[in-house]
């Protein structure tokens, strides 16, 4: 298959991703975590301060507890003050040192913090990741990364940055630092199911929470508190939630899917803009073709899998010649949303940088791909979003990340969505 400009070889993707992996393996060069003597006292603050970045700073902390690394939680910049209480139970934050608005995250950055972890909603990621990055912070955020190409691009950059400084870079896509999906990587890797043909991936399941509007709220308020239901804040639910699932089909087929075809709309939902359900076929290089769903329905029967087929087997489970699948000392959690706080403070210990910005933001693009597909019917291409000039390129969802810290939000109506062919 030709190089495409822009599309990454599935020889270059593995070498992206080896990268990340052998930052983690090296460490075993090191031998048993000599961690006295190292650093072992961090600052940590916290954006967003809402079910998951409340849930993340508990898992920092039960990380350290592990690594025996002290932990200071300084600081927690949310949109809200009444949503910043999570985080001042978790970590004592002194009175000052709690930023509430659209640029609090800016005066968070500013004070002697060591680590962030952002999870705020994904439309604002981009921005956050880029400004902890220039400030030189270590970073946890949640995933998805982005909603739309340049968001997504945008954290590619920003993870090349981070590259060049030093920097770690974790993102919340768990399964990674789960063993069962570590170990099937490997030894999908090492050739356990012969080269992957085809497949299907889907998370289906019920709805998520929704807010009504109140009268007081503006449309900033209503946009962030009924975040889930926007594709302007979510991505939409094939990139929010169903980017688990897309991440793992790109990890196992060493690369991402070149083009999407697709079907979706809305079938329940009154609030936001989002579809109900999406149906994708993304194609890989070499006519590999994997069939991707997701639904949010309430009543429907429900499942979270991903079912790829090599050819000598199906790739679940598989143990790896060598089961050394975290690096040589590195203590283990069953838990995976704590060893990937557990990866990221061993990285910095180390000094040994882990990076999942390329990982995550192409999955994030791969999500997004899809929905352009299923929001208007084409036949959509990598290239259409990664390259200058492409028809999604500059495909910027509005209100933008700044569009809120200038006060300039104007929310979308409610039940208004695109209809395929049409828009
Ligand atoms: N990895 C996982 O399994 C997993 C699970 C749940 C959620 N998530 C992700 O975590 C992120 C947060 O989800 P959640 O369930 O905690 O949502 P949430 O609504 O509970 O919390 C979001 C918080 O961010 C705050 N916020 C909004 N805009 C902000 C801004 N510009 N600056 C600072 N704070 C801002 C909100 O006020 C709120 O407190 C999402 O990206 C979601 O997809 C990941």
């Amino acid at each position: 298959m030709a190089e495409t400009k822009g599309v990454a070889t599935r020889r270059e993707f593995i070498k992206r991703a080896m990268a990340t992996s052998l930052a983690a393996g090296s460490l075993s060069v090191l031998g048993a975590p000599a961690i006295g003597g190292e650093k072992r006292k961090f600052k940590v603050g916290l954006v967003g301060s809402g079910g998951r970045g409340t849930g993340a700073l508990r898992d920092h902390l039960a990380a350290a507890e592990k690594l025996g690394v002290d932990i200071e939680v300084v600081g927690v910049a949310d949109a809200f003050e009444d949503r910043t209480g999570g985080a001042r139970g978790i970590g004592k934050i002194p009175p000052g040192r709690v930023f509430v608005g659209f640029d609090g995250y800016k005066k968070l950055l500013d004070t002697d913090i060591d680590i962030v972890l952002t999870a705020a909603p994904p439309n604002f990621r981009p921005v956050h990741l880029a400004a902890a990055i220039e400030a030189g912070k270590h970073v946890f955020m949640e995933k998805p990364v982005a909603v739309d190409p340049p968001g997504a691009r945008k954290i590619m950059e920003a993870g090349e940055v981070a590259k060049k400084k030093g920097l770690c870079v974790v993102a919340g896509t768990q399964r990674r630092h789960q063993r069962n999906y570590r170990e099937t990587a490997r030894a999908v890797q090492e050739g356990a199911v012969g080269k992957i043909r085809g497949g299907s991936v889907y998370w289906c399941g019920g709805a998520l929470w929704k807010r009504d509007r109140d009268a007081s709220w503006s449309d900033a308020e209503y946009l962030v508190r009924n975040w889930v239901s926007f594709t302007e804040m979510s991505g939409d639910h094939i990139v929010e939630q169903h980017v688990h699932n897309l991440d793992i089909m790109n990890w196992y087929l060493g690369t991402h899917p070149i083009r999407a075809l697709g079907f979706g709309m809305r079938a329940r939902r009154k609030t936001g803009n989002q579809f109900d359900f999406h149906s994708v076929d993304f194609e890989f290089p070499e006519g590999v073709h994997i069939h991707s769903m997701c639904r949010q329905i309430n009543g429907t029967d429900g499942g979270v899998y991903e079912h790829l087929v090599g050819e000598k087997d199906i790739a679940q489970n598989k143990k790896p010649s060598d089961p050394q699948v975290f690096p040589e000392g590195c203590p283990f959690d069953g838990n995976p949303y704590v060893q990937e706080h557990i990866d990221l403070l061993w990285g910095i210990l180390k000094e040994d940088p882990i990076n999942e910005a390329y990982n995550v933001a192409t999955s994030t693009m791969t999500a997004i791909m899809g929905r352009i597909a299923t929001y208007t019917g084409k036949r959509v291409e990598w290239k259409d979003l990664v390259e200058p000039g492409g028809a999604y390129y500059d495909l910027t969802l509005k209100p933008t990340a700044l569009d809120f810290e200038k006060g300039e939000v104007v929310a979308p109506p409610d039940d208004v969505f695109p209809i395929p062919g049409r828009d």
